[in-house]
């Protein structure tokens, strides 16, 4: 079978073109991470034919563009559910009742970690600090909103808000 090709819509090219002119020529590594965020917004994961699209665009090996993509936790390199939502598993949060809050998450939407809800809705991840230790149980959601002090209640809200 062959494999699909895609190219990049306009929106993310024109925004990688933009974002390469703060670099000088042939730093073209250095707006990888600005692609693939922009890529996996509009796309919500980054599929081998995205990421050899954006390998192509910035004339890159592809495995340079797997490096990043697989190193980076904020990078999906399968399929997700609408929404993301990474529970931070720290000490500092753990403490605070970050394993409460993932336990009350995999209840709630009847996941594991790792997994997508059956609608699609959600997947649930586990994460390690993302900077807010003294405001435990973080969350972070679709890799771009913190939610702090998330008790069993504000999960509740942030569920609902987030599915309407
Ligand atoms: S330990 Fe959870 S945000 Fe730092």
């Amino acid at each position: 079978m062959k494999d699909e090709v895609m190219v990049l819509s306009d929106a993310v090219r024109a925004a990688i073109d933009s974002e390469r002119e703060r670099f000088p020529e042939g730093r073209a590594r250095s707006v990888l991470i600005f692609a693939l965020t922009r890529v996996q917004d509009e796309l919500g994961w980054l599929s081998p034919a995205a990421l050899q699209a954006v390998a192509d665009y910035l004339f890159l090996p592809l495995v340079a563009v797997h490096e990043v993509a697989h190193f980076y936790s904020m990078f999906c390199t399968r399929p997700v559910g609408r929404h993301t939502i990474r529970v931070c598993t720290s000490m500092p949060c753990e403490m605070a009742g970050g394993n409460v809050a993932l336990r009350y998450l995999q209840e709630k939407l009847g996941i594991a970690v790792g997994e997508t809800t059956k609608d699609g809705q959600f997947t649930l991840f586990a994460g390690t600090c993302m900077g807010s230790c003294g405001e435990g149980p973080v969350l972070l959601v679709n890799n771009k909103r913190m939610c702090v002090r998330m008790s069993n209640d504000r999960i509740d809200a942030l569920l609902e808000e987030l599915q309407s």
